[in-house]
């Protein structure tokens, strides 16, 4: 077990026994390992590279040199929730090997129950905020560009944690991801005072200099448990049909889009999957996809962030598109796929303590080729090898360090 606990540590830990490395394995049979490439097959990789995830892609203000983002990952290295100068440094050193957007791990918004541990970091506070301005000035330097995911944990709140340990969880109606009584149903005011907390967090990162800011919808948190009828069972504005679900998360993205400038994007994580149901789907066709997103692309998200396991699974029958395929399709956003980039294994398996292998990125070349998405977010490969970025532009997958689970302990 890692000492991660966001998507870490996950609730439903036991019930993914059942996803095995091989599965990641041969789901990615189709894909070349290219790790013992020749130098041909690497110049055509490169080749490949260089033309499609070297463009850049601007949306509003922001605009990152080239389509590769880091994925945001909790790593719980900033203690009494501040990041340091070895916070800047981690960033730093991937935006200065060419990831061109860095997306920050998960950082609590200003409200009581929003977080669960001491050692992710705020975005509120004057020395938490402090460190964040550090943090992005450092990325800039290197020629990147960066936004923070905000975050609001919701009825996922471990009791009696930090960082205000007497805080209760709450959610859409006290009850968990699987319908069972957890914390406390929110009131309006609580529902107000966590719009206005993601709000100033979002003016917050734009005074620093953030080039964006990425709302946390995905993974069973707290924006997602709206979304999700399973821990949703509200009946009032805010709960009853997916429509009526996305309220909460809708009104967030408006009062964010109305406390930012014209220049400042916002991105929007969602995931169908929830940190206790790897199999959970809140779309189950392309029309529910549509109700869940229209009203949070009209409430002002500029780039939808798609996370799934595997960037290569379509989503829906009779149609090979991806998550982020099929939500850039039907919201006309940019859209950012994820999962699995450049490793055979998945990061469920990372969290049992599984290694994973260097693979090829030709069937992300396919896809990014014909427009799937715009952009491709890497996690694990890039905790592996600050350098993940710089040596696939350049075709040198042999080169690229494998992503172990104990490299999770460190922060380098
Ligand atoms: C250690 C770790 C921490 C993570 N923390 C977050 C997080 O704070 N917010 C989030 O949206 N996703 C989080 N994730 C999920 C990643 O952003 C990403 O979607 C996932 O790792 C799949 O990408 P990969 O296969 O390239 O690693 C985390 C993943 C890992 C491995």
């Amino acid at each position: 077990m890692t000492d991660v606990t966001d998507e870490a540590a996950p609730v439903g830990l036991t019930e993914t026994a059942g996803v095995t490395e091989t599965a990641g394995v041969t789901e990615t049979a189709g894909v070349t390992d290219a790790a013992g490439a020749t130098d041909a097959a690497g110049a055509g990789l490169a080749a490949r590279a260089a033309a499609s995830l070297s463009r850049p892609f601007s949306v509003r203000g922001l605009t990152a040199r080239n389509r590769i983002a880091m994925a945001p990952m909790t790593r719980q290295f900033s203690p009494d929730g501040v990041p340091g100068q070895d916070v800047a440094d981690y960033y730093t050193r991937r935006a200065a090997a060419d990831v061109g957007l860095i997306i920050t791990e998960g950082t609590y918004v200003d409200h009581e129950s929003a977080g669960t541990s001491d050692r992710v970091p705020r975005f509120h506070g004057d020395a938490a905020l402090a460190g964040w301005g550090h943090v992005a000035d450092s990325v800039h330097r290197a020629g990147g560009a960066i936004i923070p995911q905000l975050w609001h944990v919701g009825v996922t709140r471990t009791e009696g944690a930090g960082p205000v340990p007497d805080a209760e969880p709450v959610g859409p109606s006290g009850l968990s991801l699987s319908g069972e009584p957890k914390g406390r149903a929110m009131t309006q005011k609580d529902l107000d005072d966590v719009i206005a907390a993601f709000a100033d967090a979002a003016a917050a990162a734009e005074r620093l200099g953030f080039d964006g800011a990425e709302l946390h919808g995905a993974h069973g948190y707290l924006i997602d448990q709206f979304l999700w009828s399973g821990s949703n069972r509200r009946t009032d504005a805010y709960g009853g049909d997916l429509v009526a679900r996305t309220r909460f998360a809708a009104e967030i993205v408006a009062a964010c889009r109305a406390a930012v400038s014209d220049a400042f994007p916002l991105f929007f994580r969602m995931s169908q999957w929830k940190s206790d149901n790897y199999e959970a789907k809140l779309a189950q066709t392309p029309q529910e996809l549509d109700a869940l997103l229209t009203p949070l692309a009209e409430a002002g998200v500029d780039v939808f962030h798609a996370s799934t396991r595997r960037y290569w699974l379509p989503e829906f029958e009779d149609s090979d598109l991806n998550l982020a395929g099929w939500v850039k399709k039907i919201s006309g956003r940019p859209t950012l796929t994820v999962g699995s980039v450049g490793l055979d294994g998945d990061f469920f398996g990372s969290f049992q303590g599984n290694d994973s292998r260097v693979t090829g990125i030709e069937q992300l070349l396919d896809r990014m080729e014909r427009d799937e998405f715009d952009m491709v977010a890497v996690g694990r490969a890039l905790i592996a090898d600050p350098e993940w970025a710089a040596k696939s532009l350049r075709g040198r997958t042999a080169d690229i360090t494998p992503f172990s689970a104990e490299m999770l302990k460190h922060l380098h």
